[in-house]
Parts: C-alpha cells; sequence; structure tokens
C-alpha cells in the first residue's frame, strides 16, 4: 500500500487521484476511528498538510502537542502520520519494536534526483543493512580515539581561519567539518583540494536537504512531470532531475577517483578505518560505492556545520555562558591548547554543548520511521505504511524534564556540585537500528571545535560604524536539518 503512491501510479496523475481515494476506503477499515491518537482532521486528501507551517513544522508539532498530546495522528498526503512528542513512546516503538519500526517511508518519487542511494533513505533489509554495518565499523565508538590527534589539529587550524578571515566564519565550519570527516573515514588529508572538495560537498549536502524536505517529496508525489521542468525555467532548478543527479555525480565521481588514488596508501595506514573499504573499492562498481563514501559525508557536513553556527550564535546571544565556559577552560588548561584529555575536567563546556543540542537541535524532526506492518500500541492502531516522526523539538522542549525551555540555560545539566548530571539528551541522534551512525564521530568533533573556540577566541555581536552593538534576533533556515539564516558576528582573539 506504501508504494502504490509512489511508484507506477505516481506517473499518471488521474491514477493517482483514484489510486489514493482507494486507499482511503481501505485504510479506514483497517483503523476504526476509536483506535486512533487525537490529532487535527484535516482536509480530504492532503490531509493536515496546509495547517503545518512549512518554514518551521516543528513548530506546528509543538502547538499540537498542547492540544492534542504525546502522541498525535493525523493525515498526510493519504498517508497516516504519526508525531511522537516522547522519548518513552519512540524507546517503546523504534526500540522496544524494532522489527516493525525501522522501515523509511517510501520514497520513489525521489527515485529520478539520484538521492536515494543514501542508507538513511534506503528501506529496510539487505541493502541497508550491508551500508550500516559498514558506517557502524567506521564510525563505532572505540575507533574514534584514533583520530582525536587530527580533529585537535583540525580544530586549531578552524581557529586559525576564523582568526584570519571571520567574516567567513560559516565557511570555516563546512571546511573543518568536512576535513573531519574526510580524514576519519577516508583516510585523507583535506589540504590542497580542501576547496574543490568541500564545494561540491556542500552542494551535495544543499541537494540531499532540499529534495528530502516534505514539502518536495509531497510536490513530487503530486506532479510528477515537476521532474522534467527545465532548469533554466524560472525555479526549474529545483526540480530538474538531471541536474540532481548531475550534482550527486559529480561529488560521487571527485570522491571516487580520490579514493582510487590513495588507495595504496590507505591500506597501509594503521587508523585508516577506510582501509577496509577502500580495499573493496577497486572491486565494486562505482554505483554500488556511492552509498559509502557520499553519505556520511554530505549527512555528516551539513549536521556538524549546522551544530557549529548554532554554537558559535549562541555564544554571541548569552555571553554570561560564554564568559563562564572560558573561566573554566582558563582555570584547567592554564593558557595551553585544549585536548581530547582535557574534557572530564571541563563539565560547564560539556554542559554548554548540551545546551545548544536542546536549544537550537539540529535535526528537530529526526528522519521519519516507517511501520512494516499493522500494530496496536496502548489501545492505538498503526496501520501498516504510517510514516512516524520521533519529534525531538517537542522532547527537548518538555518543561518538566527541562524548566522554562526556552530559556539557554547551561546549569541544567549540571548537579549541585558542578558535575554533570545524566542528562545527556542522546536522543537527540534519534533511535532504534536507525540511531545515527554517526554520533560518536560528531560528539567528538563538535566537542574539540568548541572548546578551542572558546579556548582562543571572543564571540560579539556585529557593529554598526559608530561601534554600537548591532539588534539582532534569530532566525532559522528549517529543512531536513535546521540551522541559522547567515548571521554577522565579530570574531577575535582573545585578550
Ligand atoms: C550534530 C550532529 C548529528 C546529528 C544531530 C544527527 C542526527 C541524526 C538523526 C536524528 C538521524 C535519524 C535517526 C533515526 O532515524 O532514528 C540520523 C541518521 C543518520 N546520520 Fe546523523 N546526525 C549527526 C551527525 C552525523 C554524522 C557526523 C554522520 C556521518 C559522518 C551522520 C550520518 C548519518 C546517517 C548515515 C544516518 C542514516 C542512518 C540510517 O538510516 O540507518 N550523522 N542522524
Amino acid at each position: 500500500m506504501t508504494d502504490f503512491y509512489t511508484q507506477g501510479p505516481a506517473i499518471v496523475g488521474v491514477s493517482l487521484v483514484l489510486g489514493v481515494c482507494a486507499y482511503q476506503l481501505i485504510s479506514r477499515d483497517k483503523a476504526p476511528r476509536n483506535s486512533q491518537p487525537p490529532g487535527p482532521r484535516g482536509l480530504p486528501f492532503i490531509g493536515s498538510a496546509l495547517d503545518v507551517n512549512p518554514a518551521d513544522p516543528s513548530s506546528t508539532f509543538v502547538e499540537w502537542e498542547r492540544k492534542y498530546g504525546e502522541l498525535i495522528r493525523c493525515r498526510h498526503f493519504g498517508r497516516d502520520l504519526f508525531i511522537i512528542n516522547s522519548e518513552r513512546i519512540a524507546q517503546d516503538l523504534f526500540e522496544r519494536r524494532s522489527r516493525i519500526y525501522s522501515d523509511r517511508a517510501g520514497f520513489s518519487a525521489l527515485e529520478p534526483y539520484g538521492v536515494l542511494f543514501n542508507v538513511g533513505m534506503v528501506q529496510y533489509g539487505d541493502t541497508w543493512r550491508m551500508h550500516r554495518k559498514l558506517m557502524n565499523g567506521l564510525m563505532r565508538r572505540a575507533a574514534i580515539p584514533n583520530h582525536h590527534d587530527s580533529m585537535t589539529n583540525g580544530a586549531r587550524i578552524l581557529v586559525s581561519r576564523l582568526k584570519y578571515s571571520p567574516e567567513r566564519h560559516l565557511e570555516h565550519y563546512d571546511g573543518y567539518a568536512a576535513s573531519s570527516i574526510m580524514h576519519i573515514v577516508y583516510g585523507h588529508d583535506l589540504e590542497k583540494d580542501q576547496e574543490e572538495i568541500v564545494q561540491v560537498l556542500s552542494q551535495t549536502a544543499s541537494c540531499f536537504v532540499e529534495k528530502t524536505s516534505d514539502a518536495f517529496v509531497a510536490l513530487v508525489n503530486m506532479f510528477p512531470l515537476l521532474k522534467y521542468v527545465p532548469a533554466w525555467f524560472p525555479g526549474g532548478a529545483k526540480f530538474n532531475a538531471a541536474k540532481s543527479r548531475e550534482t550527486i555525480s559529480s561529488l560521487v565521481s571527485t570522491l571516487y577517483g580520490m579514493l582510487l588514488r590513495q588507495a595504496p596508501e590507505a591500506r597501509s595506514s594503521y587508523h585508516v578505518c577506510a582501509a577496509i573499504f577502500v580495499g573493496k573499492v577497486e572491486t565494486r562498481s562505482p554505483t554500488y560505492v556511492n552509498a559509502d563514501i557520499a553519505v556520511p559525508l554530505a549527512g555528516g557536513l551539513e549536521t556538524t556545520s549546522s551544530m557549529l553556527s548554532i554554537f558559535v550564535m549562541a555564544m554571541m546571544l548569552f555571553p554570561e555562558a560564554q564568559k563562564r565556559a572560558q573561566a573554566e577552560i582558563d582555570r584547567v588548561l592554564k593558557g595551553r591548547p585544549p585536548t581530547f584529555e582535557d574534557r572530564s575536567s571541563l563539565p560547564y563546556v560539556e554542559a554548554v554543548m548540551r545546551e545548544v543540542m536542546r536549544w537550537g537541535p539540529v535535526v528537530p524532526l529526526g528522519v521519519p520511521h516507517c511501520a512494516l506492518e499493522d500494530d496496536v500500541y496502548e489501545g492505538y492502531f498503526i496501520p501498516q505504511g504510517t510514516v512516524l516522526i520521533a519529534h525531538a523539538g517537542s522532547m527537548l522542549r518538555n518543561s518538566v524534564r527541562y524548566p522554562n525551555p526556552e530559556k539557554f540555560y547551561p546549569e541544567r545539566f549540571l548537579n549541585e556540585d558542578g558535575s554533570l548530571n545524566n542528562e545527556d539528551m542522546g536522543y537527540v541522534f534519534g533511535f532504534g537500528r536507525r540511531i545515527c551512525p554517526g554520533r560518536y564521530l560528531a560528539d567528538a568533533s563538535v566537542w574539540i571545535a568548541m572548546v578551542s573556540i572558546l579556548a582562543e577566541l571572543d564571540i560579539k555581536p556585529a557593529v554598526d560604524d559608530d561601534g554600537n552593538e548591532l539588534v539582532f534576533k534569530p532566525e532559522w533556515i528549517h529543512a531536513l536539518t535546521s540551522r541559522p539564516k547567515p548571521f554577522p558576528c565579530c570574531i577575535f582573539p582573545r585578550i
């Protein structure tokens, strides 16, 4: 039933409409109203799509939570959509019943756009397992310390770039994220080819984020002919499928060529987990390798870089937290540069990192899971094909768990004696078998970048010609990931 919308009938508009009617009749039989969680009623076919704020879906779900509670059901373009606002329910379904809830929503309308090799979108099954096994191996917790030195070095380069050209700070976060992932996953040090790779990567990451947005998927599902809109037509570049495939294959061929060039070197290097992988490159087709080489990069670049820009914005907006973190660093480090060995001695810096993750979540909607079969949970019927969103945006604003949740307040993660409490919000990386495989890498690379920036730089609001601080209100770009709109700020060496 899931594929009914997105495969054959999606090509012919009339069949789509008929299919939708049939689906609604069938699903009504299977899911009697009285066994559904509460939620907005919505309109025929589009369901509640028009009630969701397209610029910030998470804010709508937060409002709905106040009205309907922790588990909400709505219809969305002919499908059942469940929004889960509690960690307990997400764990019950995605972890305790992971056999049922580890699939992804059918994205087959995106097939022509060349983005479906992304392991994050692959349906649950053998192909997904194979890619996932490789990624878990490369980025497992125990493998990350092997890369601490290179990350520390990368963070120092980031700081020097921020000193040299602070006005390009957003680009520098991309460069840092790309170089740490390139080193870890592929054993490649980004130096000479940095600009080329970062540029291709950023384009690919934007392409993924744009194509996987809810609105884009709904539009191409409804109007499959959009994929043929010429790229030169106003707005056409976004929908033109050939253009999208071109962007993706440019990344893949750049990385594939690079991997082949350095394969012999990589095999002899101890720390290159990628050696195992590179050994396979020569025997596997470029298409097959796509998933392994492009995905960690595109996914990891966008998220890591977004989190660093949120951190810098938060430090600009909340100078007290910045000063307190710097005071802790000065006390512990006494002027020397930070290393990973210092992490456990810097609880306030850790609390700042957690508060950044909570206050400005990078993936507030998670990545939707999909039910592989009919299920019943706490008396509610969940039909096969239901799309389920574990809405971290609501969990992170739970006022019982995080009193006064709108406030940026790192102290909420500290015990009275100043040590860290147990609230580590691991759920921002998702749930169950689909949990983010890059979480340990992200945690380490963001931490060393943050602490290095705090140790050496001051972050303040931008000023006008007369030296007055500009009034600043954060604005966000919400797609699959969330990040601040480009913002000016003053970054300069601490004195
Ligand atoms: C701040 C950083 C990051 C955050 C907040 C984040 C968050 C997430 C979330 C919420 C999911 C969906 C989990 C689910 O379906 O339940 C996910 C999936 C994924 N993430 Fe991350 N992520 C981050 C960094 C990274 C990095 C650095 C990489 C790789 C280098 C990465 C690679 C992936 C991949 C490949 C998936 C898809 C997994 C699958 O579908 O099996 N992420 N991430």
